[in-house]
């Protein structure tokens, strides 16, 4: 049985109220055993402030039923809730949270969190505090395994505290997969200590269109940023400690101008070109013909595989024009050595060797799923956000593994008048056709978030909040557990807790629209939306 008046978000799989409360004061002491320690720790530095726990380890035998305690365990007593689940009990007097590993109890710790008072968040010190507490057993564990959300850095850069923000806000969320789109057309943002230049020249430009895709508007202040390699670790280290893996993406063999305006001798025209101010579809991309090409993006993805722990690395792969490649010796000659027919096999030509390259330093690719092709190998990851259904099911019958982004459905971008946040909730990402022995072929969902019309934090939060709520709860909870009356009323007090976390969100009566005014939301794609987001 679920109730709504117990507000957490995603909603759990079963969660029974029990009768009575618990008063948790200074008195309680927090204990751990031994697998549990870091979570411990984690959670004292979330209600120490506030309450003066004491964390003590305990044998696992001892741990439990002991007075005024909050005992964290990790164990295999609930094997059924798997590595990302756990069971809370609140029962007077004592609190268990039992999980089968780190991860799950990590997640066990969000839901009792948000069984907290708000204040709690703001890690200021408040005397007397007595927290009353319903007593419950929940029981929980994710409906998918990848629970993603992508953040577009280079069409504007955001910064190390903004990323940290939105991890920490990911974690309160169970959202365990960081997409950070690092490389684009309008700015390179990440330190290559082999080619210094690509942050030199690539991470800066003069100025930025403004008003829509079709605006000829332009903001003539220059624009620039990028993370040193000790940022990233930095950022790397704070993921960790929240159980979220970061998957970097390095776009290619398009969206690459400013890898083009550092070295124009990768592109097949030779250049020169500057690092683009426009958003949009660009013709010069990286040249399949030349050698040095290769070279290049292998040392590139050496320091980046060196750099981040994840064995997946996204290599983009989207809205690759041909054009360059028709006119181009090189491209021609690789395409009739290689015996390619059309120029669009140049580009799975290309993918299937930086595909073999990562597989060689024990990575897996990933990409959008513009990269797929017949001859496209097998181990990847195919992101989805557009193309052909038809195509998307073959090869999800083929064995090949997806991520759902369904550009209208789960693209943080967009006005609310083309996404209002019932359409985020209500999607589904297992292709209705897809017969129930390929549903493991569907790894989650990720929601992306690009950023051309994102120059500020006000603006960042006001589009992915609340839709990124949304999507937490479509990729966490089961589908019989959705029920899109609850959730907006559990949204209510996860909105506030966002803001004492010093995040903000649109409004409510912004997200969702009435019916005839996303009639034509269609056309709001084309146009720069301006909402901003009250931050406290
Ligand atoms: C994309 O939206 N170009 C993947
Ligand atoms: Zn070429």
């Amino acid at each position: 049985m679920l109730n709504d008046d117990i507000s957490i978000i995603p909603q759990p799989v079963r969660c029974l109220r029990k009768k009575g409360e618990v008063i948790l004061d200074e008195d309680y002491i927090i204990t751990v055993n031994e697998k549990a320690k870091r979570c411990g720790e984690y959670l004292a530095s979330l209600l120490r402030p506030s309450l003066k726990l004491k964390i003590q380890e305990t044998s696992p035998s001892k741990a439990v039923n002991q007075e005024k305690s909050i005992n964290l365990l990790i164990n295999d007593r609930y094997n059924h809730v798997g590595r990302e689940g756990y069971v809370l009990d609140i029962s007077d007097p004592s609190i268990n949270v039992v999980a089968n590993e780190e991860e799950g109890l990590f997640h066990g710790i969000q839901t009792f969190r948000q069984l907290l008072p708000l204040e709690i968040e703001t890690r200021k010190i408040l005397e007397n505090l007595k927290i009353h507490l319903p007593c419950l057993e929940i029981e929980d564990y994710p409906r998918f395994k990848w629970r993603g959300f992508m953040l577009d850095e280079a069409r504007h850069f955001q910064g190390k505290e903004i990323v940290k923000k939105l991890l920490d806000i990911k974690a309160l969320l169970k959202l365990n997969v960081f997409h950070w789109h690092l490389t684009d057309d309008q700015g390179w943002r990440i330190e290559i200590k082999r080619y210094p230049e690509l942050t030199k020249i690539g991470s800066k430009r003069k100025g930025t269109q403004v008003g829509g895709f079709i605006s000829k508007k332009r903001k003539n202040v220059s624009h620039e940023g990028f993370y040193t390699q000790e940022d990233i670790k930095e950022i790397i280290a704070y993921a960790q400690e929240r159980f979220i893996k970061i998957i970097p993406e390095i776009d290619m063999p398009g969206h690459c101008m400013a890898a083009l305006a550092t070295f124009p001798e990768l592109s097949c025209s030779g250049g020169p070109f500057e690092v683009p101010q426009t958003f949009g579809i660009k013709k010069d991309v990286l040249c399949i013909g030349k050698e040095k090409v290769f070279q290049f993006v292998q040392n590139i993805l050496e320091e980046i595989i060196e750099l981040f722990p994840s064995k997946i690395i996204h290599i983009g792969g989207d809205e690759v024009p041909t054009s360059r490649w028709k006119n181009c010796p090189d491209c021609q000659k690789r395409m009739i050595e290689n015996n390619l027919k059309k120029e669009k096999q140049l580009q799975t030509y290309f993918s299937n060797r930086i595909m073999d390259f990562l597989n060689s330093k024990g990575c897996k690719t990933m990409g959008w799923n513009q990269i797929l092709s017949k001859e496209l190998k097998n181990n990847v990851i195919i992101q989805y956000w557009m193309g052909n259904k038809k195509t998307i099911l073959e090869n999800l019958r083929k064995g090949k593994k997806f991520v759902m982004s369904k550009f209208g459905s789960v693209y943080l971008d967009y006005n609310y008048k083309f996404t209002p946040l019932r359409k985020i909730y209500k999607y589904e990402p297992i292709p209705k056709k897809l017969e129930k022995s390929y549903h493991e072929n569907v790894l989650g969902i990720e929601a992306p978030l690009w950023t051309e019309w994102i120059s500020n934090e006000r603006r960042l939060f006001w589009q992915a909040f609340p839709r990124l709520t949304a999507v937490a709860e479509n990729a966490w909870s089961l589908k019989r557990n959705k029920n899109l009356e609850s959730f907006k009323m559990r949204l209510e007090k996860f909105n506030q807790r966002l803001r004492f976390l010093g995040g903000g969100h649109a409004r409510m009566h912004e997200v969702d629209p009435p019916f005839f005014k996303t009639l034509f939301g269609i056309f709001t794609i084309f146009k720069e939306p301006k909402g901003v987001a009250d931050l406290f």
